[in-house]
C-alpha cells in the first residue's frame, strides 16, 4: 500500500545515493567491444571513451585487420585494460580466451562490424579470437556495420544481415552519407554517440513493449501576423526525453511536437506542428488509436482571434498600442480524456508555487489518472528537472536529476499503474 507521499527515488537511476553519477547509464555493465578492420575503427576509440564515461567496464578485442587501422595501444590507453587480439595467447592460463572473454560480458558490441565479420557471424565461422568468442557467447550481440555502399547492398551481405537479425543479433545502422572511399550511400558506421545511445536503450527494461503511445512536447506558437506570435519558453527537452524513454521501453511512440531545435529520438515518429489548433488536430486524429497519451507540451491557452495576413505596421496605428483580441484554444488533454474509450492519460503541470494544490486541481479538472507536477524554476528549458507524480494513491516525489533519468522513472510508474 502506498503512502500519501511515496518516494520513488529507488526507481530513478542514480538518484538514490548522493554520490552516484545519474548519467552513468551503463554503470556496472561489462561490455566486450569488438573492433574489426575498417576505416571506422578510429571511431571505436571515441566509442570506448563514451562507454567508460557512461560507467561501463570495457574489454577491447581487435581483429588482425583492425590493427592495420588503429593500434591496440590506443584502446589499452583508453580502456585501461590490455587489448586481446590472439586466439592462441599462451599467456591465458587455460588457453581459452574466447570462453573466458565471452562469459565475462553483459553484451558484445562489434563496432565497426565489417562485411567479413557479418559473414562469419552469420555462418558460424570461427577462425580468429573475435569470431570464436562471438560463436561461444551466452550474452547478447550488437553490431554496427561499416563498409562501402556496394558491399552493404550486395545480396550476400543483405542475406547475412537478415540471418543475423533472425538469430536475435541487434544491428545498429548503418547510416547513409558520404563514405571514406568518396562514394555516398548506406554503409557508414553510426556515430559513436548514436551507438552508445542504442546500447543504453538495449539495456532498458521493455515495460511498455508494443504499447502505442502518443506524446505532445514543446511550446506552441500562436500567430499575431506573419512574423509575430505568442509562445513560451518550453524547450521540448522533457517531452523528447519521455519519447526516448518510452521508445527504449519498447513502446511505438508518436511525438507531436511544437517548434523546437531538438532531433527526434531514434525510432520515434515525429509530427511537427506550430499552433495549438494544429496540435489538437494531429492529436485527435491519433488519440483513439493510442493506448497511452502523455501531454507534456506547454500549449497556449489562448490565440489571437484575428491574425493579420500582412505584417502589422506601427505607423498605421498612429501611436495607439494595438489591442489583440484573444480566443480560447481547445484543451487537448481534457478532450482526449473525455473520449468514449480514452487512452491512459498523463498530464503535466508547470507551476511557480503551490505545486501540489494546483497539480491536484488540474488532475481533477481534466479527469485524468496521473498528473506530473514540476516547478518552472526546476524544469523549464534546462537539462534537469524535479518531478512529483500525483495519482489516486497520492503524491510520489522523484529526486532531482537529468530529464532522461526522470523520464525513465515516469515510464516505470506508468507501466506499474497499467499493470
Ligand atoms: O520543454 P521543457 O523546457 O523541457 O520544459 C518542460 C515543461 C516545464 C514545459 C513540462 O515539464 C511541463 O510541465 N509541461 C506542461 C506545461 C503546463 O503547465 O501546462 P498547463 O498547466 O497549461 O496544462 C496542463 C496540462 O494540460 C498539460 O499536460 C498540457 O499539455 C495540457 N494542455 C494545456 C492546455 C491546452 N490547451 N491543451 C493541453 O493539452
Amino acid at each position: 500500500m502506498m503512502n500519501d507521499v511515496d518516494d520513488l527515488s529507488s526507481t530513478t537511476p542514480g538518484a538514490s545515493s548522493g554520490n552516484v553519477d545519474p548519467c552513468a547509464e551503463l554503470r556496472g555493465k561489462r561490455i566486450l567491444l569488438g573492433v574489426t578492420g575498417g576505416i571506422a575503427a578510429y571511431k571505436a576509440a571515441e566509442l570506448t571513451r563514451l562507454l567508460l564515461k557512461s560507467g561501463a567496464r570495457v574489454q577491447v578485442v581487435m581483429t588482425g585487420a583492425a590493427m592495420r587501422f588503429v593500434t591496440p595501444v590506443t584502446f589499452q590507453a583508453l580502456s585501461g585494460e590490455p587489448v586481446c587480439t590472439d586466439l592462441w595467447d599462451a599467456g591465458v592460463g587455460n588457453n581459452m580466451a574466447h570462453i573466458n572473454l565471452s562469459r565475462d560480458a553483459d553484451a558484445i558490441l562489434v563496432a565497426p562490424a565489417s562485411a567479413d565479420f557479418l559473414a562469419k557471424a552469420a555462418h558460424g565461422l570461427a577462425d580468429d579470437l573475435l569470431s570464436t568468442l562471438v560463436l561461444a557467447r551466452e550474452c547478447p550481440l550488437l553490431a554496427a556495420p561499416a563498409m562501402n555502399r556496394q558491399m552493404w547492398e550486395n545480396p550476400a551481405t543483405q542475406r547475412n544481415a537478415q540471418s543475423l537479425r533472425a538469430d536475435g543479433v541487434e544491428l545498429l545502422g548503418p547510416a547513409c552519407g558520404e563514405q571514406a572511399c568518396g562514394e555516398s550511400g548506406a554503409g557508414r558506421m553510426l556515430e559513436a554517440q548514436e551507438i552508445l545511445e542504442a546500447l543504453i536503450a538495449f539495456f532498458q527494461p521493455k515495460v511498455l513493449a508494443k504499447k502505442k503511445l502518443l506524446i505532445t512536447a514543446g511550446p506552441t506558437f500562436e500567430a499575431i501576423d506573419p512574423v509575430r506570435g505568442i509562445t513560451n519558453l518550453s524547450s521540448g527537452k522533457m517531452g523528447y526525453a519521455l519519447a526516448r524513454a518510452a521508445s527504449e521501453a519498447g513502446a511505438e511512440v508518436t511525438l507531436v511536437s511544437g517548434p523546437t531545435a531538438l532531433a527526434a529520438p531514434p525510432g520515434v515518429l515525429r509530427i511537427d506542428v506550430v499552433s495549438a489548433a494544429q496540435m489538437y488536430e494531429e492529436v485527435m486524429r491519433r488519440a483513439q488509436d493510442s493506448e497511452i497519451f502523455i501531454a507534456v507540451a506547454a500549449v497556449a491557452d489562448y490565440r489571437p482571434a484575428h491574425p493579420a495576413s500582412e505584417k502589422l505596421k506601427k505607423d498605421e496605428r498612429e501611436g495607439v498600442p494595438p489591442l489583440i483580441e484573444l480566443q480560447l484554444n481547445p484543451d487537448i488533454l481534457a478532450e482526449v480524456a473525455a473520449l468514449p474509450r480514452p487512452p491512459f492519460c498523463v498530464g503535466f503541470a508547470a507551476e511557480s508555487r503551490n505545486l501540489a494544490e494546483y497539480a491536484a486541481r488540474k488532475r481533477e479538472a481534466k479527469k485524468i489518472p496521473l498528473i506530473v507536477g514540476n516547478l518552472i524554476q526546476d524544469g523549464l528549458g534546462g537539462e534537469n528537472n524535479a518531478l512529483t507524480l500525483f495519482d489516486a494513491a497520492g503524491a510520489h516525489p522523484l529526486p532531482p536529476g537529468p530529464k532522461i533519468a526522470l523520464a525513465r522513472a515516469l515510464v516505470a510508474h506508468i507501466a506499474k499503474l497499467l499493470s
